[in-house]
């Protein structure tokens, strides 16, 4: 059996050991953007280190768990804690956690993430939800040989973020007021910020919005079958943009200041997801 799928299957044991739940939305959460466990009603919750051969982070205190649960009526599984290429994974390891979801059973992953703004029209603080993505200056998480119980070999990537969820996403925004802009996200690996050429490059590319995860996971997920959605969360300008030095600090202060409306956006468009 290829060796990644072979590592996906006894995650998928572990996990199976621990809970029969089957959730319909799998989210992840961007670092910042708070502590999504409160707005679930949760039935379980499995720590990362209790699955076998889960990337499970060396940095005391970021371990990290599955929580398991229902928002409003939809069963969910949220990622409390994900996991970014700079810190050293193999890019295999940095997308299990989403794969693992989806032989869970999830049909539908939600995405979001915290950026910088490359618009030059966007303010920090903006939601952006996401309508394609570059992710070619990352990794390509399904390199090596394909694992065919998951997806075919070169899979399309026409229709990454689904249109039919982000008319829902968009109807959640307006009915409760919450200002929505739309771009593309992309992805590179970090983890040091943008030099300002870098920004502007972005820019003629096409880029609204610049982080540093997301486009991997949903390569992998597509991959799979599942369908996607993901919102950014514009924390600064990106560099270049403004006057002043990014720092993580900056970056996390403005997540924290937009969690609360964040997860009211998700929430509610998760509820919606329910009729999907
Ligand atoms: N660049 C990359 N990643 C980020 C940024 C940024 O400006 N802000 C938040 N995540």
């Amino acid at each position: 059996m290829n060796e990644i799928y072979a590592k996906l299957t006894k995650a998928l044991e572990c996990v199976r050991k621990q809970t029969d739940f089957v959730p319909k939305v799998a989210i992840v959460l961007g670092s910042g953007l708070g502590d999504y466990a409160n707005d679930i009603k949760v039935e379980c919750e499995i720590e990362y280190s209790s699955i076998e051969g889960f990337p499970v982070s060396t940095v005391p205190g970021h371990a990290g768990k599955y929580i398991f649960g229902y928002v409003g009526n939809v069963p969910v599984v949220c990622m409390k804690g994900r996991v970014h290429f700079y810190e050293g994974y193999p890019i295999s390891d940095v997308v299990l956690p989403i794969r693992l979801m989806g032989l869970l059973g999830a049909k539908i992953l939600f995405l979001t993430n915290a950026s910088g703004g490359v618009n030059p029209s966007f303010n920090a603080g903006d939601f952006m939800l996401i309508t394609d993505q570059i992710g070619c200056f990352a990794p390509n998480p399904l390199i090596g040989a394909n694992i065919d119980e998951l997806g075919p070999r070169f899979p399309d990537m026409s229709h990454i973020y689904d249109e039919d969820l982000r008319i829902l996403i968009k109807e959640a925004a307006s009915e409760n007021g919450i200002s929505l802009r739309e771009g593309v996200y992309c992805q590179l690996t970090g983890p040091s910020f943008e030099a300002p050429a870098e920004v502007k490059m972005l820019g003629v590319f096409g880029a609204d919005a610049v982080g540093m995860s997301t486009c991997v996971e949903a390569i992998a997920a597509n991959h799979m079958g599942l369908k996607i959605c993901g919102i950014s969360c514009v924390c600064n300008l990106g560099a270049g943009l403004s006057p002043n030095p990014l720092t993580h600090d900056e970056v996390q202060a403005a997540a924290n200041k937009a969690a609360p409306l964040f997860k009211k956006l998700v929430s509610e468009s998760v509820i919606k997801f329910g009729n999907v």
